[in-house]
């Protein structure tokens, strides 16, 4: 049985107090994953301290960063390190979201560099891959996930990659309240481990949590989640509403 995830991308989202206010709501009504499945809050760089605080203890519940810098550490103004977010007791990275891949213009390579240095600082690395709409109405979204994976993550060692949560999230499904059906999350989530089967065998890549994003929300949590390879979800929009959050925990146990 595969650990399933419910994880929460607050994205560059809500004041520190609202945060606060959030999290205490969520965490006071103390939704249950079910067993051995986990809750991720990915918030902004300056409210980890305060979520770690808010989950320390909580077995079940974890802060990740949304980002870390592809450099160790140097003269890179404005950045932030894989070693930093450690030492401020965060356990999870996004790494490679697409809009970070778009707008931050963010490299296979520079991806790359990123995940080895969350594995040096014991970081789980949430890696991102999924396809813009041009790509889909091609039909080239395997070959385009592929690459992804190929160029990104293909230099790690099978431990190493064990390691990792990944998430398919499709561009044309973020934010636009268009969610990919739940035959296409699977069948792209079924080729993702297909492509991880051919360089690290079955077992590995039947061993890896494959989340999936894009408008995923309480009415179509469930469904996504049945899906056998869909372990859970990484959540925009829907992770800022208490109830919805709440609602798309409880969906883990489906
Ligand atoms: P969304 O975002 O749920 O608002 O579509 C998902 C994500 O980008 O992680």
């Amino acid at each position: 049985m595969r650990t399933k995830i419910a994880a929460a991308n607050w994205k560059m989202n809500l004041t520190f107090q609202q945060g606060k206010e959030l999290i205490d709501r969520i965490l006071t009504t103390a939704p249950d994953p079910g067993p051995g499945n986990k809750v991720v809050f990915a918030v902004p760089f300056p409210y980890l301290r305060m979520i770690g605080k808010k989950v320390k203890g909580l077995e079940q519940f974890h802060v990740a960063a949304q980002n870390i810098h592809h450099k160790k550490s140097g003269a890179y103004t404005g950045e932030v390190s894989a070693e930093m977010v450690k030492s401020m007791g965060t356990e999870y990275v996004v790494i490679g979201h697409s809009e970070r891949r778009e707008y931050a213009h963010e490299t296979h390579e520079m991806l790359a560099q990123k995940v080895d240095l969350a594995l040096e600082q014991g970081l789980v690395p949430l890696f991102c891959c999924g396809e813009p709409l041009e790509i889909r109405e091609a039909g080239k979204q395997d070959e385009f996930v592929r690459k992804q994976l190929e160029e990104s993550l293909f230099h790690l060692n099978a431990l190493d990659l064990l390691k990792l949560v990944i998430a398919y999230e499709p561009i044309w499904a973020i934010g636009t309240g268009k969610t990919a059906t739940s035959q296409q999350a699977q069948d792209m989530h079924k080729g993702i481990r297909a492509v991880l089967a051919s360089k690290y065998g079955k077992e590995v890549a039947d061993s890896i949590p494959i989340l999936y994003g894009g408008s995923v929300k309480a009415s179509n949590a469930v469904e996504l989640f049945t899906q056998p390879d869909v372990d859970g979800g990484l959540v925009g929009g829907a992770s800022l509403n208490a109830d919805e959050f709440i609602a798309i925990i409880h969906a883990l146990h489906s």
